[in-house]
């Protein structure tokens, strides 16, 4: 594999020309994604900015343009009208300041008037490396005009270097603006940090450290938080690193959350249990965003990066890694956060298979199974013999479903086991799985729990059998996300 320098890694875009033959040669890879934002040429990590602004929405990436290398970052702007079609929209947020000159990395938007305001972490290192993250702003006009305005504030002297990832929030009750940023303690404890201010753009100042009871101790930082509200409950997301958790395997990156209640008087956010609850129980799922539903309060719109940090991929070696997962309705049931994919994606069912016919697994497809009670085993992406491939199993007398994927030929990120199991005390009913040419998201029951994985198939792998009973539904999906080189 290639070691990179940092020279190499931290490397200024100076054209777009310098990656025109990076993009050439990877949109001919056997695992670019029909339907799944992907970089345009490099690495792509944590969605940004995801917000609906004057009938559009928004979604941008974090991007190292080089290779599948963690460099110097960029923000990608992609634009839909419906969640489903994606359209790259160039480079947006470039590290070219003193403040951001080593990455401008991970933050959210606020849509105001004809303008949207992007808050990101310039992080900035001193040639001694040293790093001093500032909290940044960026005017981006409708017109496509892309101004920086200068700093809200800089590092805070009572954390470590670690904190990142500003959520602007606004709250309508006392009509006062808040960021909440992720951040490590002093003693290497994660938590949230946050500031406030009467406007958007200016008069921030340190509001104290968020209160998060029974949290104290849980993990030794939180990337990536925010602070959600649906259905009258309050949503604390975040990323708490380095911890194992049960059924985890061996990861130590977790995309999670609590559900409470926030008071902003006093900057507690109180759980309604001691339950921090993983959003995705498959492989590859991190830095989850989420934007809020225009016009309902009682949902929202999920995305994530379909990755983990200090992990690598088979596509490295083709030079470029990362795509997001499916945008995501959210809503709250039971006490949980219940995932289910949008109707949208409907429009992209093309011709119905018939599985009496064929046991050959499209690489681009929409499975549907409702089934009729008992033990139900999927095989995906087996061989012709029957061996191999991704197994889904559910065994009715646990009550529990297995996702493995140690079947298949190209293992990695093996250290972070090749299982996960999730009990379902209620039995499985349904199942919707979406398959692109790198990955599967199995929603399960309604949306009561998902499983997302990063999945590499060889021209041998193309074969689906099902034990069980039940009814079985296959759908071609045609391509929502164009190749273009926009940058
Ligand atoms: C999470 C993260 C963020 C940071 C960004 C840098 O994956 O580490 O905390 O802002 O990625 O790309």
């Amino acid at each position: 594999m290639k070691t990179w320098t940092k020279e190499e890694r931290y490397r200024v875009l100076k054209s777009a020309d310098e990656i025109r033959p990076l993009h050439e040669s990877i949109v001919k890879s056997d695992y670019r994604q029909h339907y799944h934002i992907q970089s345009v040429t490099g690495l792509l990590n944590d969605p940004n900015g995801f917000v609906f602004h004057d009938g559009v929405w928004h979604l941008f990436y974090q991007w190292c343009p080089w290779g599948a290398v963690h460099g110097l970052k960029y923000w990608y702007h992609t634009i839909s009208e419906d969640l489903v079609r994606w359209k790259n929209a160039g480079v947006c947020i470039r590290p070219d300041t003193e403040y951001d000159n080593k990455g401008a990395y991970s933050g959210s938007a606020l849509p105001t008037g004809d303008n949207l305001y992007l808050y990101y972490t310039g992080n900035h290192r001193d040639d001694d490396w040293t790093r001093r993250p500032y909290t940044c702003l960026v005017d981006l006009k409708d017109n496509g005009t892309v101004l920086k305005l200068p700093p809200l504030f800089g590092m805070n002297e009572g954390y470590t270097e670690h904190q990142r990832d500003p959520k602007i929030i606004y709250n309508e009750k006392n009509g006062r603006y808040y960021i909440i940023l992720g951040a490590q303690t002093l003693d290497k404890k994660g938590c949230c940090i946050i500031y406030s201010s009467d406007s958007p753009t200016e008069n921030w100042s340190f509001a104290g450290q968020l209160n998060v009871p029974g949290f104290e101790d849980f993990g030794d930082m939180w990337e990536c938080p925010s602070i959600e509200s649906i259905s009258g409950y309050d949503v604390l997301l975040f990323c708490p690193q380095h911890l194992t958790l049960p059924d985890r395997g061996g990861s130590v990156h977790h995309s999670g959350y609590l559900l409470g209640h926030m008071d902003w008087d006093t900057l507690t956010f109180t759980p309604d249990n001691t339950r921090f609850h993983v959003l995705d129980f498959g492989f590859d799922s991190y830095a989850a965003e989420c934007a809020a539903n225009p016009n309902d309060k009682n949902k929202a719109t999920l995305v994530a990066w379909m990755g983990l940090p200090d992990a690598s991929y088979p596509t490295d070696e083709e030079e470029w890694s990362g795509c997001l997962t499916l945008p995501r309705e959210l809503r709250v049931r039971d006490h949980r956060l219940i995932q289910q994919p949008l109707d949208e994606l409907r429009a992209l069912r093309g011709k119905k298979i018939d599985l009496e016919s064929t046991d050959i697994l499209p690489r681009v497809c929409e499975l549907e199974l409702i089934s009729r009670g008992g033990n139900l085993t999927l095989r995906l992406f087996s061989k012709s013999d029957r061996t191999g491939g991704l197994t889904i199993a559910y065994d009715d007398s646990a009550k529990e479903i297995t996702v493995d994927r140690s079947g298949m030929k190209r293992l990695f990120n093996t250290e972070q086991g090749q299982q996960r199991t999730r009990p379902l005390p209620k039995g499985l009913f349904h199942l919707r799985i979406f398959v692109d040419r790198s990955s599967v998201e199995i929603f399960v029951n309604d949306g009561d729990a998902v499983f997302s994985s990063r999945i590499f198939p060889t021209a041998e792998e193309d074969r689906m059998f099902i034990e069980g009973d039940a009814s079985v539904h296959l759908w071609e999906l045609s391509r929502a996300v164009e190749e273009s080189f926009v940058v």
